[in-house]
């Protein structure tokens, strides 16, 4: 509707009084119209209809052109209007009284108000402002209620003193807050703000509006407008109690949805499963589980996070992704796997020596007690023989003696 009529006005603007025959008839302009700041990036426009214009039995509206930030144009049959808009820049628009009559158009000559931009040095104003809302469940048992935080951050202006003090408003409708938890830069200058409890609701729509003005000694610090789309500023919670098990190779996840005043329905969820050899998968779903296989040997990390679906709201942000969760075998780092088979090998190396000593009674001849000056060289050669046979044949022997002896090596190695 509004571009159909924005093309035939195009078409019309020109033709305007020439296409009524009527050439007495003439359209007045609207008048006393006035720009009023009504709130933070709120105007109300108003203007009275011409007590000079012939009103009886025709149908008149009036044509509304707003230049700010945004462009904006429309009709109305009302002789106000409110606008949100950022007034940091000045604002300015215009009205005229139009008229339709057949598929003919016919307009009256524009009136314009304007407001000044606010006063302030170039450069003071700050920049970067990004702002996000949570929201968190209230304490209340039995009631489902919510209430929605918000966070913003800014950067001073580059030509800001040192000395500057930013403050930050923001207005939701009819309410308005100024920001009581401040974080500071490395020179105590405010650039962030957080807002523990708001009067947003947390299915809202519409406009968020963010106001930061300033204060210094040397300079006049120039506001700062924007205006959020709360839906796209909303940041959900991550997901619940996420919870993974495997069977095998087969790896199923679950999850429960975010804190939310949304229901079950309204959220989409991405699943990301990795592990330390570089594995890595993103899923998407739009339910609370998840099925997939794994190499059944891996152990893998699984995070989850939310987004509400367009199905409920406008596309907005991402949750923070889930605390991960870790699923699958036990993967021993090398070092510790290393420290383990150099262990094993070295208990079993003594074992085995320790059952040839025991066997073959070598055991005093390697060590002779110290007041035996009699081992003759060739009890030694025998030793050394003995430690030189295959390690197949030591094998044999120690496995075919392990029942009997057994028992002995516990008793001898006890004393
Ligand atoms: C316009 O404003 C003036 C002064 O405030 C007032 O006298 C006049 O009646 C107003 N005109 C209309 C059409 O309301
Ligand atoms: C601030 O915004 C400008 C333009 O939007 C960007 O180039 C710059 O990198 C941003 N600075 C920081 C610190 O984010
Ligand atoms: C519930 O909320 C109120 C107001 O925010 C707070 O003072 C109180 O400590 C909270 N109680 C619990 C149990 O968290
Ligand atoms: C900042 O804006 C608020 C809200 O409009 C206003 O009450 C306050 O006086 C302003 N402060 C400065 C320093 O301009």
């Amino acid at each position: 509707m509004v571009p159909a009529f924005l093309i035939l006005f195009g078409a019309f603007e020109t033709l305007q009084t020439d296409l009524f025959p009527d050439k007495k008839f003439l359209l007045l302009p609207p008048m006393n119209f006035t720009i009023q700041v009504t709130g933070l990036a709120q105007v109300l426009l108003h203007w009275e209809p011409n007590p000079d214009q012939d009103q009886k039995n025709i149908n008149l509206k009036y044509h509304v052109k707003i230049n700010a930030s945004q462009e904006e144009d429309y009709e109305t049959r009302n002789t106000q209007s409110k606008c949100e808009t950022t007034l940091h820049q000045g604002f300015s628009a215009r009205v005229r009284t139009i008229l339709w009559r057949d598929s003919s158009f016919l307009a009256s000559s524009w009136v314009s108000a304007e407001r000044k931009s606010p006063p302030g040095s170039p450069g003071t104003s700050i920049v970067n402002l990004t702002c996000t809302t949570n929201t968190a469940a209230g304490n209340y048992t039995n009631l489902k209620l919510y209430q929605v935080s918000l966070h913003c951050t800014w950067l001073a202006g580059k030509d800001a003193p040192e000395d500057t003090q930013y403050f930050l408003y923001y207005r939701y409708g009819a309410w308005t807050e100024e920001c009581r938890e401040y974080n500071k830069d490395t020179l105590n200058r405010n650039t962030a703000c957080w807002f523990p409890r708001t009067f947003i609701h947390s299915k809202a729509r519409g406009r968020l509006a963010v106001h930061v003005n300033g204060s210094s000694k040397h300079a006049t610090i120039k506001p700062f407008d924007q205006l959020f789309d709360i839906q796209a500023i909303d940041q959900p919670n991550p997901p619940m109690n996420v919870t993974a098990e495997t069977e095998g190779s087969h790896l199923s996840i679950q999850w429960e949805k975010p804190v939310s005043a949304f229901p079950s329905h309204c959220f989409e969820y991405e699943v990301k499963i990795y592990n330390t050899n570089g594995y890595y998968q993103v899923e998407k779903t739009t339910t609370s589980t998840f099925i997939s296989t794994t190499d059944g040997v891996s152990k893998y990390s699984i995070q989850v996070r939310a987004t509400v679906s367009p199905q409920c709201r406008a596309m907005g942000l991402w949750s923070k992704w889930s605390q991960p969760i870790h699923v699958g075998n036990e993967q021993q780092p090398m070092s510790e796997w290393l420290l383990i088979t150099l262990t094993a090998t070295l208990c079993f190396v003594s074992l085995i020596s320790l059952l040839l000593c025991r066997i073959y009674r070598l055991w005093p001849k390697l060590f002779p007690p110290v007041p035996a000056p009699k081992s003759s060289i060739k009890d030694l050669i025998v030793a050394t023989n003995w430690e030189k046979a295959g390690p197949n044949e030591t094998e044999i022997e120690a496995i075919s003696y392990i029942e009997e002896p057994a028992f002995e090596i516990l008793e001898s190695s006890a004393f």
